[in-house]
């Protein structure tokens, strides 16, 4: 059961539904990458839920009241609050988008040959890492990896495999230790309070500072609240208050949790990091009252972040991805269970059982969602996560084809569309067949990549 929408819908956007014919084409020219369509050509867009939610009346307005200024707009000070208020942070930076506070932050704190663990680093964060030198270690817990086992907390770290980690390579060679809230590599998992606490605590008995990746920690803290006893009377607020309590640091796109469609936030508790870190963002984004964005957007963030954190607007996002999972399953669709935070994540695999992963599976259903119903989606396997180690692939055990949803965007009748789509595409799936790769970047490959179909389609 959905409960309403805690809003109502004041601005539309029109949405096109191509014909198949011109689908077909449009995939053919866009190299079958869905980056690559052009959002006038998507029906449905599940491509992401960054940087693509509605923003409120408030928002807007203050986007328009606020003043510009190179230095110490009053959006500044707005921000300053809310981060204060909901994360309970007096240091930060602000930066254009979640990448931008990776780089900041690993610049200044990663030396060649270091460790940084995590439950899962995102793929931003992994190459972030890597073109500092460092090493980006994944120690989720095995169930994590298991698309069907139904533990409540998949995106907790495997805190032995953590202290194994810090006595074989010596916390001196581990700048910080990251945990991704919700774990969106890895199905949209949440991890649990007391696994925050837990790797906190070693954190700490170690000196190793401790930082969220926080992305979507407000979706985090309702799955504490519903999964993890004594947190069922407490407020979004009150959970994410005691979530942060525990961290030193947090990168954040506010893209996802601060319902805006661009900017990002450094938070620390470090003086002599702050001051470090402060230098290489005037360096890379721009002064400290504004990091890359405008005012206005500046603005939007700090409304954004009390509005991401309303329980009732928490409850309803939540509540949707759970109907579109629900939805699937009760059609026979094999999906990452139980379902994650802002997406559902179809299991390529075992939709796709008689494609192997060197012809991307997940990729391929990403193409005929397209194909099928307009819907576009993103793959979260071999094209994005496959490593190649001495020559040879090394496929991730995940193999999943994403479908995040936009926060306050759709409707309960764009999810039922959807539903029917995967299902009647479900019933035909023998037909569906691999793709190879005729084009491929050096790094972050799934943005830029080409591919073609290994039989035509049509
Ligand atoms: C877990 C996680 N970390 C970091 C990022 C990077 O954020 P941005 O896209 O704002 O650079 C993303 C983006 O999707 C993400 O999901």
């Amino acid at each position: 059961m959905v409960n309403p929408p805690p809003y109502k819908i004041k601005v539309v956007e029109k949405i096109n539904l191509r014909s198949r014919e011109e689908r077909l084409r449009i995939l053919k020219e866009a190299g079958y990458n869905p980056f690559y369509i052009k959002a006038d050509d998507v029906y449905i867009d599940l491509l992401t839920d960054s940087g693509t939610a509605a923003m409120s009346d408030s928002q807007w307005a203050g986007m328009i009241e606020t003043n510009q200024a190179y230095a110490g707009s009053r959006s500044y000070d707005s921000l300053k609050q809310a981060v204060k208020e909901v994360f309970g942070f007096d240091l930060f930076l602000i930066a254009h988008q979640g990448r931008a506070t990776e780089n900041v932050l690993f610049s200044t704190t990663i030396r060649r040959g270091d460790v940084i663990p995590s439950n899962t680093h995102f793929d931003t964060t992994r190459q972030n890492i890597l073109s500092k030198g460092g090493e980006p270690v994944d120690l989720l817990v095995e169930e994590g990896y298991d698309p069907t086992s139904q533990h409540p907390f998949k995106g907790d770290v495997d805190v032995e495999k953590l202290v194994t980690l810090i006595n074989e390579v010596g916390g001196e060679r581990i700048p910080l230790i990251m945990m991704t809230i919700t774990n969106n590599a890895g199905g949209g998992q949440p991890a649990s309070m007391q696994n925050i606490k837990e790797v906190s605590r070693v954190a700490r008995e170690n000196r190793i500072p401790f930082f969220f990746d926080a992305c979507r920690f407000a979706e985090n803290a309702y799955f504490i609240k519903k999964r993890e006893g004594g947190y069922s009377s407490k407020t979004i607020r009150e959970i994410v208050s005691e979530m942060f309590s525990y961290v030193d640091g947090f990168t954040f796109s506010a893209k996802k949790d601060a319902l805006v469609n661009i900017g990002g936030i450094l938070g620390m508790r470090d003086q002599t990091l702050y001051e470090r870190c402060k230098n290489m963002l005037i360096q890379i984004e721009g002064f400290e009252s504004y990091g890359g964005l405008a005012c206005r957007d500046v603005e939007a963030v700090a409304r954004g972040l009390y509005e991401g954190v309303e329980d009732d607007y928490v409850e309803h996002y939540c509540q949707q991805v759970q109907y579109l999972g629900e939805g699937l399953k009760a059609k026979g669709i094999p999906i990452i269970e139980p379902v994650g935070g802002h997406a559902v994540y179809i299991d390529a695999k075992r939709f796709l059982p008689h494609i192997p992963q060197e012809e991307f599976p997940a990729q391929a259903l990403v193409v005929h969602l397209y194909l099928e119903g307009g819907i576009r989606s993103l793959e979260i396997g071999s094209v994005g996560f496959a490593k190649k180690v001495e020559g040879r692939w090394v496929y991730p055990k995940l193999e999943m084809t994403r479908l995040a949803l936009p926060r306050r965007v759709y409707t309960k009748e764009h999810l039922d569309y959807v539903i029917d789509v995967v299902a009647k595409l479900y019933e035909k799936r023998d037909k569906i067949k691999g793709f190879k790769m005729v084009y491929e970047a050096p790094s972050l490959r799934h943005f830029t990549f080409r591919m073609e179909p290994l039989e035509p389609l049509t």
